[in-house]
């Protein structure tokens, strides 16, 4: 597995994201057992990057990787994520970056994971009522205390994202990026390689479209977080799939399969650029990890590039809202 560095953390170049480990997507399949053997396959076959956050689950995620990763610390850069739970009694989906609730945060999230230190340490969505040198302000103090080595956004503007790294340098940005979600290429990308900041692509199989294996929304039980995603009802979901069309005739080119094109395109983009796409199965962990061997012609990258443009916001109204830009 190739390495890189993101903004100065080295991680290996495909990452593992837990989140779907307990729940969000095919909730009830799969079991903690298959999804802790998923990290160890991940972990034997060269992967580093480890992505988790205290609002998954909330915090069953997290614990789960705690049990996952443990005698194995060392051979880890361990990403968590504070500020969508409030514990001045706000709780689950409040926004709250304000100095005193990462100092309740960080150490919940320590004693989850069973580590005395997190890697990269992320607010998880801007937070309007809390200036954002307080929140960086407040990180600072956290990595001169050894609880945290390296600092990281998400879904961060391109504004915030100058006020935070005049403060301290922010390793990684992350944000969604893959084949059908574009937008941080206008601005966001050559900001951050201004800036000498990594890019960490969440989601980059777009929550599993991009595999192929979704043909259809009645696939989806009602308690798929994808149910409320506008690109994966009805019309829209339909029109998308020319995309994972097209995706497909790449992937027969070259023997490989969708999910891998997709990781394979996102590498391509460039060395600060480290995905983490999701699972919980040992299979498909190995099947993605194995993009990284992938070569694309610079044809199969231009045909790519050119899909049609996802039809649908990337997530519903709620979750638009609390996006920074
Ligand atoms: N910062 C943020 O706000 C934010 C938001 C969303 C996600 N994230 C992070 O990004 C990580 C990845 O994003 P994501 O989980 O949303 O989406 P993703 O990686 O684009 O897709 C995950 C979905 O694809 C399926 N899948 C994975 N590999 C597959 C394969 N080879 N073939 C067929 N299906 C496959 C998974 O199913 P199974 O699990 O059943 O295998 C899961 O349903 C998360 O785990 C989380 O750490 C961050």
């Amino acid at each position: 597995m190739k390495h890189i560095s993101i903004g100065g953390l080295q991680v290996s170049r495909i990452g593992l994201g837990a989140m779907s480990m307990s729940g969000y997507y095919n909730v009830g399949m799969g079991s903690d057992a298959e999804s802790i053997r998923t990290i160890h396959r991940a972990l034997d076959l060269g992967v580093t990057h480890f992505d988790t956050a205290e609002i998954y689950g909330p915090y069953i995620n997290e614990e789960l990787v705690g049990r996952a990763i443990k005698g194995r610390r060392d051979q880890i850069v361990l990403a968590t994520k504070f500020g969508l739970f409030s514990h001045a009694g706000g709780g689950p989906g409040v926004l709250d970056s304000s100095p005193a609730n990462i100092r309740a945060a960080v150490d919940g999230s320590l004693k989850r994971l069973g580590t005395d230190h997190i890697d990269l340490y992320y607010q998880h969505r801007v937070d309007p009522k809390t200036p954002i040198e307080d929140t960086i302000g407040t990180l600072v103090d956290l990595i001169a205390a050894g609880k945290v080595r390296y600092i990281g956004l998400s879904e961060a503007g391109p504004a915030t994202i100058r006020r935070a790294h005049a403060v301290h340098p922010v390793a990684a940005l992350q944000t969604e990026y893959s084949l059908w979600t574009r937008d941080p290429e206008a601005e966001l990308l050559p900001l951050l390689r201004e800036l000498g900041i990594g890019f960490v692509p969440y989601s980059p199989l777009g929550h599993g479209f991009l595999t192929g294996e979704i043909r259809s929304p009645e696939q989806l039980s009602d308690d798929d977080w994808r149910k409320t995603n506008p690109r994966f009802s009805g019309e829209n979901f339909r029109r998308n799939l020319r995309i994972v069309d097209e995706v497909k005739a790449v992937a027969a080119e070259v023997n490989a399969t969708p999910a891998q094109i997709a990781l394979a395109w996102l590498l391509a983009q460039g060395d600060d650029i480290a995905p983490i796409p999701g699972t919980k199965r040992v299979a498909r962990v190995e099947e993605n990890i194995a993009a990284d061997q992938l070569h694309l012609s610079a044809e199969q990258i231009e045909r790519l590039n050119n899909l049609a443009p996802a039809v649908g916001e990337r997530h519903d109204a709620g979750n638009m809202a609390v996006i920074d830009r």
